[in-house]
């Protein structure tokens, strides 16, 4: 099996096409939306770690996505840029074929639901009707790029015999990728295995295309789907960074790459994913959009390669691969190490900026996150990477509206909390205060006083930065209104600031998506 791919060239038989859905699938997910800055950011970090296909959005849903995946579209280069579209929506394809026709290599996925029960339920529609859509969307696709991948909705849940004459005509049509959802993650290793299979050996043309899995983590099997489906001769993964996604989501891509790396006994197949930034891409993942990874979480969870119990500490002193199957290093793990200390310049830290993949911050946010760090330097004895990070992360955030400026907290066993807080509305100062049963319920009271708004907090989480009692504090807030739901992050050596900083980029976030649909909502 050696394939021609108008996107990729000849493909060596054990090459695996890594398609990160991070921005489409992963975004949809509730809490993990972002900002067009926000998935720019991603994307180049997505460019730089090596995937092969970026899906960008959704362009016909709304037209921040048509936005957001156009400007990726036209900034990012490396890998194929791929607009998702249904085959049977009114203005989809144009759509995703304009979102992506700036990219050097564009690509135009394009679905439509083949299960029984999506066709009657769904779609209600014919299976011979939907046959057709599949052959016409597909088509129209291939009349835009020459890059076209077609999937299969509910691919695992539909009848053997239909999904080959789907994925027949989707070949004929011009399809050069055909994917098979687990859309449900219903799915079993050996099931993916048999899906395959059968449509490698069956569908006449199979041996022109490439074949992709996309499973759902419902059950758990998604990365274990992904690995039997690649052993029955699939050659894309669909896959996010830290395997976010639709309800429990989507296969996890350092999950999947580092089984392929580790495991080339039972998975001989290569990628050009660059293991060591691994880390550093999920990071930034978890920073934008605030959703923090398990700690048990495989490759990337702060305890991924924390030894506790003594029998295994002690092996690990003898040898390592006592109890270690892959290098910390490998994925990105290096010592947290001390950087800069209250004597640093200005010059330093624009290096260890620069260092940090902060390249392109402007002059004044430099220097707005110079004298923050100045600020924590005086407060906090130590002062390591992820504090920079955390505080530059906090500095670059949308604060379009309504800005942070000073906070004043008295509270106590004995005593009503009470917060005096400053913040900047639209450019104007505005100051006052309210009483609450302690600190983050007065700090939230008096944002409320100063901007009042109907959003309901639904999820408060803070997390410590790095280890000690002065560490700074991470704190994500969500915000609900009208079923539009924001997560802000803020970080702050004090806890409340950094609660009340979350809760501001949280507005701010609800602010720019009201704007969107409905530009007088939400005014203060
Ligand atoms: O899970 C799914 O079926 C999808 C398709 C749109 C590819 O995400
Ligand atoms: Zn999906």
């Amino acid at each position: 099996m050696s394939i021609d791919h108008p996107s990729f060239g000849r493909l060596a038989d054990d090459r695996v096409i890594i398609f990160d859905t991070t921005l489409r699938d992963g975004e949809q997910s509730p809490g993990c939306s972002m900002n067009l800055a926000e998935k720019l950011r991603m994307a180049h970090a997505l460019a730089e770690l090596g995937v092969d296909v970026i899906e960008a959005g959704f362009p016909v849903a709304s037209p921040g996505d048509f936005e957001s995946v156009r400007e990726i579209a036209t900034h990012v280069r490396g890998p194929v840029i791929c607009g998702l579209a249904r085959t049977g929506g009114r203005d989809d394809i144009a759509r995703a074929g304009e979102a992506v026709r700036p990219a050097a290599r564009p690509r135009i996925h394009t679905f439509i639901s083949t299960s029984p029960l999506h066709m009657k339920y769904k779609l209600r529609m014919e299976p011979d009707t939907v046959l057709g859509l599949v052959t016409a969307g597909t088509e129209a696709a291939r009349n835009l790029v020459d890059d076209v991948e077609w999937s299969a909705e509910d691919g695992s849940r539909t009848e053997p015999e239909f999904l080959c004459r789907c994925v027949e005509a989707a070949i004929r049509a011009g399809a050069t990728t055909i994917n098979i959802p687990d859309t449900v993650g219903y799915a079993t290793p050996a099931d993916m295995a048999a899906i395959f299979a059968m449509l490698r050996e069956r569908v006449p043309g199979a041996d022109a295309v490439i074949f992709s899995a996309h499973n759902h983590n419902d059950l758990g099997l998604a990365v274990a789907n992904t690995a039997a489906a690649l052993r029955a001769g699939a050659r894309q993964v669909e896959c996010t960074i830290n395997g976010i996604g639709e309800r429990a989501g989507n296969a996890a891509l350092e999950e999947i790459v580092m089984a392929i790396r580790t495991r080339p006994d039972a998975l001989p197949f290569q990628n050009a994913v660059r293991t060591p930034d691994l880390l550093r891409v999920s990071r930034m993942l978890a920073t934008i959009t605030g959703f923090d990874v398990q700690p048990n979480k495989a490759i990337v969870g702060r305890n991924a390669f924390a030894h506790e119990s003594g029998i295994h500490q002690d092996g690990m002193l003898k040898n390592a691969a006592t109890y270690e199957i892959m290098t910390p290093e490998s994925v990105g793990w290096t010592k947290s190490s001390l950087v800069l200390g209250k004597h640093s310049g200005r010059a330093a830290f624009r290096d260890k900026l620069v260092a940090l993949g902060y390249g392109d911050l402007g002059d004044n946010q430099v220097q707005d996150a110079f004298t923050r760090f100045k600020d924590l330097a005086d407060r906090k004895k130590s002062i390591y990477d992820d504090d920079i990070t955390a505080l530059v992360d906090d500095e670059v955030r949308d604060h379009a509206h309504v800005r942070f400026v000073s906070l004043d907290v008295a509270s106590g066993s004995h005593r009503t909390a009470r917060a005096e807080l400053q913040l900047e509305i639209d450019g104007r100062a505005a100051t006052g205060g309210a009483d609450g049963s302690g600190p983050v319920d007065a700090a939230f009271n008096a944002v409320r006083t100063l901007f009042p708004h109907e959003a309901t907090l639904v999820l408060f989480s803070v997390g410590a930065v790095t280890d000690g009692t002065d560490a700074q504090a991470r704190t994500t807030v969500r915000l609900e209104e009208q079923g539009k739901m924001v997560d802000g992050q803020g970080a702050d050596a004090d806890t409340i600031v950094s609660a009340v900083r979350a809760y501001v980029h949280a507005l701010n976030k609800l602010l720019v998506k009201r704007s969107r649909t409905e530009p007088a909502a939400l005014s203060a």
